[in-house]
């Protein structure tokens, strides 16, 4: 069963948000948008959408789930950047922070590529969750453990395309 966990209203407004923050710190420079897929693909299109600077966007595939909903604490770039990120502003946008791994290990691989900066945007954190030292720089809501689905975050591949995030619960 599904319980709606942030409407689309209250998503807009944090997607709003974190645009705002983005574009003060930016000011008028170039970005860089590193989309973690498949997960950020509907947060970045509504993200970038908000942002007047000038970009461009890359993405990249991370797996770390599989099909469980259990985190297999294994993290795989199965399809890497396509643009180099040296001397750019890199903005890594990221559905949820959970564990920590996923953004821990793409941080440090991203790093080494010499970008001018490297920020993390993420819609969701699950602190509760978290296995390794991780903070975003732009985060738009906290939430408690429990399995999220929606708004691009799956269970099993399904329900990205629902409009608003929702918690997955038991049937009772
Ligand atoms: C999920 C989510 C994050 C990551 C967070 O991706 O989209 O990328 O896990 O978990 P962590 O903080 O514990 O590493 P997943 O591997 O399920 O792939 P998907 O985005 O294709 O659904």
């Amino acid at each position: 069963m599904l319980k709606t966990l942030f409407t689309k209203g209250e998503i807009d407004d944090a997607v709003k948000r974190l645009a705002s923050c983005i574009e003060n710190d930016f000011d008028d420079e170039e970005i860089l948008f590193v989309c973690l897929l498949k997960g950020s693909f509907m947060f970045l299109s509504d993200l970038i959408r908000c942002i007047k600077n000038t970009s461009t966007v890359d993405f990249m595939r991370v797996s770390s789930y599989g099909t469980a909903m259990k985190s297999k604490g294994e993290v795989t770039v199965t399809k890497d950047l396509e643009e180099s990120i040296e001397g750019k502003n890199v903005v890594i946008v990221e559905d949820i922070i959970d564990s920590g791994l996923t953004l821990k290990v793409i941080k440090e691989l991203l790093l080494k590529r010499n970008p001018k900066s490297l920020k993390i945007c993420a819609l969701l954190d699950k602190r509760a969750r978290r296995e390794v030292e991780m903070e975003g720089d732009y985060v738009g809501l906290t939430i408690d453990d429990g399995f999220v689905v929606g708004y691009g975050i799956d269970y099993a591949e399904h329900y990205r395309n629902l409009p608003e995030i929702c918690v997955v619960e038991k049937d009772t």
